[in-house]
């Protein structure tokens, strides 16, 4: 059971899981820095089960992801209870469903947040993969479709019926997408609802240690899930353990200490990806970490044209000597 297990002891930090971002090198530093849960990036399950090699890769995690979860999608039963099977043999911590990504090409198709205009065929598919695996099953979705459509509480409790073990709403509708704020409002109201035992765990504009103490305090949750704000800034997690368990204090990292870590995440990228994709990839990264950084515009546009890995390094060395 995903409620009685040690990590819930504390209001664990879960890093979100974002396509494109929160591959094993981005969370292995993350759970370097603090985060207690990782969770994959979302996984197709009709490309799953026909085995597609890119997808599957996403499945693998790092030694250090202690408490590690893998996440799917898709709009038809057979073939999500069929990829949960995969998944399960990857021996992930838990399956997580995801009914919440907004994207038209996902939800456009009935999958992610589409599927919230179908709750019937909604419960009907988490309960089949419940039914299939195993391994813990949780649910990430948003708060609604659009506004007021049908009661997030309801459906919280209906998952929670059907054997799902936790759940993690982010604050938004899929009609907002990502604009607006978040509203944690009905996070706390499905906390609040006494039928709920299962964790629930909030997600939305935590940006930092500050408003993660106040979500938690207003709303009881038994989770904060951080995404966008972890990105250039995994130490948002170590700033959120010493505000919120009174962990070691923290200081903010010193410009060479963002460097240090953007060539380690580099590096790990590498390892993980070989040396065209982990360089690629990377360039998503150096604008975040590098953020706020005086007097570097010119090295860090260089630092996206670069495609040698002794190139790369020995331009984040120099930005780094500039600070030394
Ligand atoms: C680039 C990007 C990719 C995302 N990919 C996923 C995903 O694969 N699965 C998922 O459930 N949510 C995904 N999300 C949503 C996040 O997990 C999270 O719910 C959202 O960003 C709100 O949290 P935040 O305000 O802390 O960023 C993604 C978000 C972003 C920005």
């Amino acid at each position: 059971m995903l409620s009685t297990h040690s990590i819930f002891a504390k209001t664990p930090l879960f890093l979100a899981p974002m396509d494109d971002i929160t591959d094993v090198a981005f969370r292995t530093i993350c759970k370097e820095l603090g985060a207690d849960v990782t969770i994959s990036e979302f996984v197709a399950s009709d490309a799953l089960i026909r085995d597609v090699e890119k997808t599957k890769r996403k499945l693998k995690s790092s030694p250090i992801e202690n408490f590690f979860g893998i996440q799917l999608f898709g709009n038809n039963k057979h073939s999500l209870c069929e990829a949960a099977k995969i998944i399960e043999t990857y021996h992930p911590d838990f399956i997580d469903v995801n009914w919440g990504c907004p994207a038209k090409k996902i939800a456009g198709k009935g999958s992610g947040s589409g599927m919230l205009q179908n709750i019937p065929l909604l419960i009907d598919i988490t309960k089949d993969i419940v039914k299939t695996v195993n391994t813990p099953v949780s649910v990430k979705t948003r708060i609604g479709y659009d506004t007021a459509d049908y009661s997030i509480v309801d459906l919280c409790e209906r998952l929670q019926d059907i054997g799902i073990q936790a759940i993690t709403l982010h604050g938004r509708t899929k009609k907002q997408m990502f604009k607006g704020n978040a509203d944690w409002t009905l996070i706390g109201q499905v906390k609040a609802n006494p039928r709920i035992h299962i964790p629930i765990i909030g997600n939305g504009d935590i940006t930092s240690a500050e408003k993660a103490l106040e979500m938690k305090l207003k709303h009881n949750v038994d989770g904060i899930m951080i995404g966008r704000a972890a990105i250039g800034n995994p130490w948002i997690f170590k700033a959120c353990k010493s505000l919120l368990h009174h962990e070691e204090s923290f200081t903010e990292p010193s410009p060479t200490d963002r460097i240090d870590v953007c060539i380690k995440h580099f590096l790990l990228s590498i390892e993980h990806k070989g040396n065209v994709s982990g360089l690629l990839e990377m360039r998503k990264h150096y604008k975040a970490y590098l953020k706020g950084l005086a007097h570097i515009k010119s090295e860090r546009i260089k630092l996206l044209t670069l495609n040698n890995v002794n190139e790369v390094l020995e331009m984040l060395n120099r930005i780094k000597s500039y600070y030394a």
